[in-house]
């Protein structure tokens, strides 16, 4: 498969006033057409602000990219003219949130606003847009389509409103779709229908998707392939089954343990002990040491490297790279 977005050596750090916010420190990956690939890690890790960076929705200032590229169908998007920039992200990239509150207006009608979008981008206007609209609502399996139209936002549940958001998003028919949490304000059964919906437009629309979450275990249905993110860095990437089976880093096995078990569920959520490091200073050495239940004596003031420990499989930590540093 080729790729269709290739983030190589993306540093977005916040400038404050007498600090800095290393975010996202020195992060690369890839998406392939048609692939589904999940970004996890805790809060804080970075995940947003590499969705931002791609989609060239930084705050600048106090946001600034350090360094990198971020190439879209073989295009260096951060070389890129705002104007340029603008015309490949309402059409070629779109992007959902959590809270489609924030992005709805609560004054309009969703319809209306679907409408109004289909216009903007030239896609159609008048009554075909509408007819149009009404057809998205469908795509997104909103029941009732024509009445739904005419709701205000508040008149629907969190998860017709995410559903609304994944219609607008659809206009331009892109080429990838960046979904930052979409189903974390939802509850477990409508979580698992917006997923699938999602799952079933990528097939559709033949779409690439970059599903952010903190949380493990809502990708294993979904994801084609995992990066596992903390403190600015991708700690480890695998196929989904792979990473599942072979859980590599010892912060990915934490996250592991994290997922609640439906078969058993009086059992106690397990949480990873401490707190996720605060990214005001580039650490010495591995940025989970004092969390993990590995660490080594090296690992406080040595960075490891992501290494290909087996086909496909990556990992940045010391306990791999035994032998290969001596
Ligand atoms: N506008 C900003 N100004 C200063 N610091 C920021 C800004 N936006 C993000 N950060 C910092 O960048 C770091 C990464 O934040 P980011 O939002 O990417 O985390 P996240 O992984 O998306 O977390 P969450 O799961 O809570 O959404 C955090 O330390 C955050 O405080
Ligand atoms: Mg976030």
């Amino acid at each position: 498969m080729k790729n269709l977005l290739k983030v190589e050596n993306l540093k977005t750090h916040f400038k404050l006033d007498d600090k800095t916010v290393y975010a996202v420190n020195d992060v690369s990956f890839e998406i392939k057409k048609g692939e589904i690939v999940a970004l996890i890690g805790e809060s804080g890790s970075g995940k947003s602000v590499t969705a931002l960076s791609i989609m060239g929705i930084l705050p600048m200032p106090p946001g600034e990219i350090k360094s990198g590229e971020v190439i879209f169908d073989g295009e260096d998007l951060l070389s890129k003219k705002r104007k340029d920039l603008k015309s490949i992200r309402g059409n070629e990239i779109s992007m959902i949130y959590q809270e489609p509150m924030t992005s709805l207006n609560p004054m309009l009608k969703v319809g209306y606003q679907i409408k109004e979008a289909l216009t903007i981008h030239n896609k159609a206007k008048g009554k075909e847009a509408k007819a149009k609209a009404i057809e998205l609502l469908r795509k997104v399996d909103i029941p009732e389509p024509e009445k739904r139209y005419n709701s205000y936002p508040y008149e629907l549940s969190g998860g017709m409103r995410q559903r609304v958001m994944i219609a607008m998003a659809l206009i331009c028919n892109p080429k990838l779709l960046i979904a930052d949490e979409p189903t974390t304000a939802l509850d477990v059964t409508i979580q698992a229908e917006i997923l699938e919906l999602i799952k079933d437009l990528k097939n559709e629309y033949n779409m690439s998707v970059l599903f952010i979450t903190h949380d493990l275990g809502v990708v294993t249905n979904i994801a084609d392939r995992i990066l596992v993110m903390y403190a600015g860095k991708i700690r480890e990437i695998a196929d989904t089954k792979e990473l599942y089976k072979n859980p590599l880093h010892p912060y990915t096995v934490g996250l592991m343990k994290c997922i609640p078990r439906l078969n058993d569920p009086t059992k106690k959520l397990y949480t990873i002990d401490g707190n996720v490091p605060d990214l005001l200073k580039e650490p010495k050495g591995c940025a989970f040491y004092e969390r993990c239940e590995k660490r080594m004596d090296k690992c406080k003031d040595n960075v490891p490297s992501l290494i290909e420990y087996s086909t496909d499989h990556y990992v940045r930590c010391w306990l791999y790279e035994e032998g290969k540093n001596e």
